[in-house]
């Protein structure tokens, strides 16, 4: 059994004799089968992809794993990220286990607690903007020409043959690519990745199918689903609170070639599987990642038959990043009470009514 992604798919990553072989444990993230939502949806082949089992939370850590690698091959003295704040957690991680400095900008005041602590807690140096994760990427592009930093966004491409890994796993698992692959879509870079690493799977035999790559973008933040960046985009899912995406031709390329669509779907649908996931399958995701089962529940909605088909969705961050917004929107209260026995019970039986 290999370590991390970089030595599990050496043979299709871009390291060589000179790559260090870092890892924090990232990859090999559970598949998990639904029991519930297969069910509501007539879809008895649905599977989770959790990527939010990854070191720092979410799937950034197959990325950043290559692309701080790659910075340490070329000699690099610190790395630089724009972020809605799992990158930048990510950034942080690596930096901090192979001794390069890592600096993030982030939108002030617009990404979740948790992402913000984890950053802080690995060392990383943060100028939280005052503007969103659009112009804080394009600062740090200009800035990587002007100062020796390594940019570690996706427009870095070493970033998105590392989130490729992801693909080749659930192909790994099913022995097969699935039929429909859900995917929420912020800055565009992962959508592109999955398409090349099916792609290429299935170049080397690994899997005799390609995917219908199915993206979902937040109404409100949905410059793909519009045809033109969204100014000041909004919505409740910050990971994916971005206007003018980054690889915006790849989530394309990835629509049209595999037969897929980009759309999008509304807060209220992206919460509601944000809780339907939490209390109805055991899986505690942050909103964004809710936007890719948001998008299975849409297109069984508009009449999609699902009853033949292998479905994943793919969960890209863990919940406990944003543990305020989990107990505001579900939250069953929390009944103080002394530590008698009667009193205790009193309260269990009140639970049961
Ligand atoms: N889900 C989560 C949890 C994310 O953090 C992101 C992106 C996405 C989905 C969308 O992926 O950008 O490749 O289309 N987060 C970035 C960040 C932008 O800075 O952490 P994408």
């Amino acid at each position: 059994m290999a370590w991390g992604v970089l030595e599990s798919y050496r043979e299709f990553l871009p390291v060589g004799e000179d790559t260090p072989m870092i890892t924090l444990g990232e990859g090999n993230t559970p598949l998990v089968r639904s029991y519930r939502l297969a069910e509501e949806i007539g879809c008895p082949e649905l599977y989770f992809k959790l990527e939010g089992c990854n070191p720092t939370g979410s799937f950034k850590d197959r990325g950043m794993v290559l692309a701080v690698a790659k910075a340490m091959e070329a000699g690099s003295r610190g790395i630089i990220c724009a972020s809605t704040g799992n990158t930048s957690a990510s950034a942080a991680a690596y930096g901090a286990r192979v001794g390069l400095p890592a600096t993030v900008l982030v939108p002030q005041g617009d990404i979740a607690f948790g992402k913000l602590a984890q950053t802080q807690a690995h060392g990383a140096r943060i100028l939280a903007i005052d503007g969103n994760f659009d112009k804080a990427l394009s600062l740090v592009r200009t800035i990587t020409e002007r100062q020796p930093l390594t940019l570690v966004n996706s427009v870095n491409r070493v970033r998105l043959e590392g989130q490729k890994t992801a693909a080749f796993e659930i192909v790994d698992r099913l022995q097969d690519a699935p039929d429909l692959l859900c995917i929420p879509v912020g800055n565009a870079g992962n959508i592109t990745s999955y398409w090349k690493g099916f792609n290429e799977y299935k170049a080397a035999g690994k899997s005799q199918s390609l995917p219908r790559m199915m993206g979902f973008q937040a109404q409100g933040a949905a410059p793909l689903v519009e045809g033109r960046p969204v100014a000041s985009p909004e919505t409740v899912a910050s990971a994916i609170r971005i206007g003018s995406p980054a690889s915006w031709q790849g989530a394309i390329n990835a629509r049209d070639e595999s037969g897929g669509a980009i759309d999008s779907v509304t807060d209220e649908e992206i919460m509601d599987a944000y809780r339907l996931l939490s209390t109805g399958e055991g899986i505690f995701c942050e909103p964004a990642s809710a936007a890719s089962v948001a998008g299975i529940i849409k297109l069984h909605q508009q009449g999609m038959d699902l009853r033949n088909r292998r479905v994943v969705c793919v969960i890209t961050g863990s919940g406990l990043k944003d543990p305020e917004l989990a107990v505001s929107v579900i939250s069953t209260g929390v009944k103080e009470v002394s530590s008698d026995l009667e009193e205790v019970e009193a309260a269990l039986l009140e639970f049961a009514a």
